[in-house]
């Protein structure tokens, strides 16, 4: 298949774009992609494409934008129920404390995830994906951590295995026993970091064998936080979970400083994610590093605070800055890329161009699959989004809105805007 005629084709071509490189898009004018099976075969312009490949079925995408599909490098996608009463006690001016004194926060999802079945997950968690997927996400990283316990978080890892399998977008599983302190252990956080350590890690990684004996091993990731794991539970976990093989990734720096991004350096993580009170050693770290900043900045948004992560110090410090949405219950449910750079726009003080690269080939670094997806480039997967809109910067200056009209994904072209175009 040849879809060309592209006003604007957006390749992203080489990266992982570092520091002041951030916003390269590529951009061929009149540009045409031509693929075949799930693969990109050939990207240029559209008049010599055409006169190469003649006999193509053609997709038109003339008046369009054309780029890679969103690579979303950070979510918590499957979960139970809803905290829309506790969204409602925010609003209306109480504290985190309240929240929690009337059994809300992270652990009240703990409780309505234990309690749902492996059907109830899957039934849950799949309009997340599909409205992801009709967004523009083609593939997202997913955790665990809702579940606090094993035989709980085994069932997330199997129902998101599940849906890996039955749904179009791609999936990176992720395991976040240590997402909190279980509530077992609510007085003895180093009790639950040792059961996580001595049990949990050895129990996934073997679980992992046997049931998904063709996959790579899921990242590990920990919340490094005050009130979760401090920075020596957050090291003698990622050490565990590094001896026995796992990839790593690390929440750090949400509400306080611990170091946690140093550690994920230091530690070779794949990333280090939200960064907002980062300090400025552990940006300079990170600047020196293939560790990728993904910023979250959904979850301020979603929160109503002030602070989101410093981009421009990071990009000034050389970083590979990946935005994503940490679509979860508490922070941020958010589906969409789209509003995600949109917010880095005008609340960390990205160009669109930047936000684009951040959301594409930056963000398939963060998760280690950029070798596959995040540019449109030969061998790659086609992964591909064909925008409704004349030129890239409508990503950002419009929102709120979906954009995407089709999604193409490992080569299928799927209509977005059914309801309005009177497609076949
Ligand atoms: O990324 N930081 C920890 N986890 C989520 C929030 C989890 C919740 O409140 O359910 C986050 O913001
Ligand atoms: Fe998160």
């Amino acid at each position: 298949m040849l879809v060309h005629s592209a006003t604007q084709l957006l390749t992203l071509k080489g990266g992982p774009q570092r520091g002041h490189d951030l916003g390269t898009l590529g951009i061929i004018q009149n540009g045409a992609v031509l693929i075949r099976d799930e693969k990109i075969v050939a990207a240029g312009s559209t008049d010599e494409l055409r006169a190469s490949y003649k006999d193509e079925p053609m997709l038109d995408a003339s008046g369009c934008v054309v780029m890679p599909g969103f690579v979303d490098p950070h979510t918590h996608l499957i979960w139970a129920g809803d905290r829309a009463n506790e969204f409602e006690m925010k609003m209306a001016g109480k504290s985190y404390l309240d929240i929690l004194a009337a059994g809300g926060g992270i652990i009240s999802t703990v409780r309505q995830t234990r309690a749902a079945s492996f059907e109830s997950l899957i039934a849950q968690t799949r309009p997340r994906l599909l409205r992801m997927f009709a967004h523009g996400t083609t593939t997202v990283e997913a955790k665990t951590g809702y579940g606090l316990q094993t035989a709980t978080e085994l069932r997330l890892l199997k129902a998101l295995l599940a849906l890996e399998d039955e749904s179009r977008i791609d999936l990176a599983i992720t395991f976040l026993g240590a997402h909190a302190i279980a509530p077992e252990y609510q007085d003895d956080p180093q009790g639950y970091t040792d059961h996580v350590c001595d049990s949990m890690l050895p129990t996934v990684h073997d679980w992992w064998q046997t049931h998904a004996p063709n996959l790579s091993l899921p990242f590990v990731d920990i919340f490094c936080e005050d009130r979760a794991f401090n920075l020596d539970q957050s090291r003698q976990i990622l050490t565990k979970a590094r001896e026995l093989g796992f990839p790593l990734k690390i929440h750090s720096d949400e509400f306080d400083n611990l170091g946690g991004a140093s550690l994920a350096v230091e530690l070779g993580a794949a990333s280090a994610d939200h960064l907002v009170k980062t300090s400025d050693a552990d940006i300079k770290a990170l600047g020196a590093s293939d560790t990728v900043a993904v910023a979250l900045p959904c979850t301020p948004f979603g929160l109503a605070e002030k602070d989101y992560t410093p981009a421009r110090k990071l990009i000034e410090a050389n970083a590979i800055l990946a935005l994503a949405t940490d679509c979860n219950p508490g922070t941020a449910w958010n589906e969409s890329m789209q509003f995600v750079i949109a917010l880095a726009c005008r609340a960390m003080g990205l160009t669109p161009a930047q936000a684009i690269a951040a959301s594409t080939i930056n963000s398939a670094h963060a998760i280690r699959r950029a070798d596959i997806i995040g540019s449109i480039e030969e061998g790659k997967q086609a992964d591909l989004l064909i925008l409704g809109v004349p030129d890239y910067r409508h990503l950002g200056y419009r929102f709120g809105t979906n954009l995407v009209r089709q999604v193409v994904k490992r080569g299928r072209v799927y209509s977005v805007d059914v309801c309005y175009y009177r497609t076949a």
